[in-house]
């Protein structure tokens, strides 16, 4: 019998695309994971009654909420779940942390670094449980290269390179703003694919290579005006189409990086390679169970690359799934963050990717926004 594990409530915002990822992860994790508590889906907060009448009930959620304000007031929420646009992020998450909630928000954790700092800020005050979705860290491939790089296998890091591609806005007919394409619209999403998907990218590097020290970068509008959705007015873009940028890591590699949602053919090519003295590595969300490997340190005549297939029960987290050689995908990223979340808070510790983690990320955007802006190399704080 399973030993009986203590509830924790949580108060989710928004029903949109994370608002399913994270219902599905709470409702899974316990399944697969030994936890110390039993995430409980107390309430579900959004603005159009009906249809978050209809989410509540397809996911088990017991009530509903139309103001996130109310939700936070809640006392029988123990964990607020931030699943809504970037504008609403700083707001929800600082009055979640002095109500004293643990608080867990979809990346990126602020639309600038200066949100991001006043988040940090409101859960060390609160010194409240926290986290950022930065979920591609819990992809076992991914997993299995920062222990390989921990280990010292690549031995002297050169170069890091990192893509993530898409082509859903290039027609001119597109209109921003809105249920759907807010991540159109500059004063909701904050920037554009920067933010959006660079961010992932950012973060990602951080967790395998470390700080990155100064950044130099151009940034694109191809489509310079769209019809807003909310105006019904033609209006000017102003987030950035197409975004790359070089950089420099503290442990000395130099980077290349390009986000783009004007790759027509490409969907979410997420990919990352980093070169070390001794070894490289390749990951690509497409593939995401594969994990391509070249060790210089191979017998010469046998040397190349090979794909291992990361869905053995000592690769990380695929003990808890099937068995060898069955691959596991996207949403079991959601799942791995919530078990380790959960753990990590049973036993009184903190977990990475933290708001803290989130802010060092924002401060990497922030930078190559003002450096595309400048043309000049702009160091990150930190
Ligand atoms: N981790 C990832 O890979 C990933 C992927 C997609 C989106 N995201 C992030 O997740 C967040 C949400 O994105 P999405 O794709 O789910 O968006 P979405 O448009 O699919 O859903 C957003 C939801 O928020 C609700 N909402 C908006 N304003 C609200 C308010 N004031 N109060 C309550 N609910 C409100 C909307 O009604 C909708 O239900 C964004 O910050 C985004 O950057 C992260």
């Amino acid at each position: 019998m399973v030993a009986k594990r203590k509830e924790l409530n949580i108060g989710l915002v928004g029903y949109g695309f994370m608002g399913r990822t994270h219902s599905n992860a709470f409702l899974q994790a316990p399944h697969f994971f030994d936890l110390p508590y039993q995430p409980v889906l107390k309430a579900l907060c959004a603005r159009n009654p009906d249809r978050a009448k209809s989410f509540a009930e397809n996911w088990g959620y017991q009530s509903v909420e139309s103001d996130w304000r109310a939700l936070v007031d809640r006392k029988d929420v123990d964990l607020i779940d931030i699943a809504s646009p970037n504008d609403t992020h700083l707001e929800i998450a600082v009055a979640a942390a002095k109500a004293g909630k643990m608080v867990m928000c979809e990346k990126p954790l602020g639309r600038t670094a200066a949100e991001a700092k006043q988040m940090v800020d409101a859960v060390d005050k609160a010194k409240v449980p926290n986290m950022v979705w930065y979920n591609y860290r819990r992809v076992p491939a991914v997993v299995l290269l920062k222990s390989l790089l921990d280990e010292g296998k690549f031995g002297r890091i050169f170069h890091y390179r990192s893509q993530f591609l898409q082509d859903w806005t290039i027609s001119t007919d597109l209109p921003q703003g809105g249920e759907g394409l807010w991540r159109l619209d500059v004063s909701v999403a904050g920037s554009g694919v920067t933010g959006d998907l660079l961010a992932h990218n950012i973060d990602m590097a951080i967790y395998l290579n470390g700080a990155i020290t100064e950044v130099t970068a151009m940034t694109e509008t191809f489509i310079k005006e769209r019809k807003h959705n909310l105006t019904g007015k033609v209006q000017p873009v102003g987030i950035d189409d197409a975004s790359a940028f070089l950089c420099r890591f503290d442990n000395g590699s130099m980077a290349l990086f390009e986000a783009t949602r004007y790759a027509r053919g490409h969907k979410a090519l997420f990919t990352l390679e980093i070169n070390g003295e001794k070894a490289s590595a390749a990951w690509d969300l497409h593939d995401l169970h594969r994990l391509e490997y070249f060790d210089h340190r191979d017998e010469s005549r046998l040397r190349g690359w090979k794909s291992v297939h990361i869905t053995d029960g000592d690769h990380p987290y695929m003990k808890n799934w099937w068995v060898p050689g069955l691959q596991i995908g996207y949403e079991h990223t959601f799942i791995h963050q919530v078990a380790d979340f959960l753990i990590a808070v049973g036993g009184g510790k903190s977990v990475a990717p933290s708001f803290r983690d989130g802010l060092a990320t924002d401060y990497v955007t922030d930078a190559v926004l003002a450096s595309a802006k400048t043309k000049q190399w702009v160091k990150v704080p930190h």
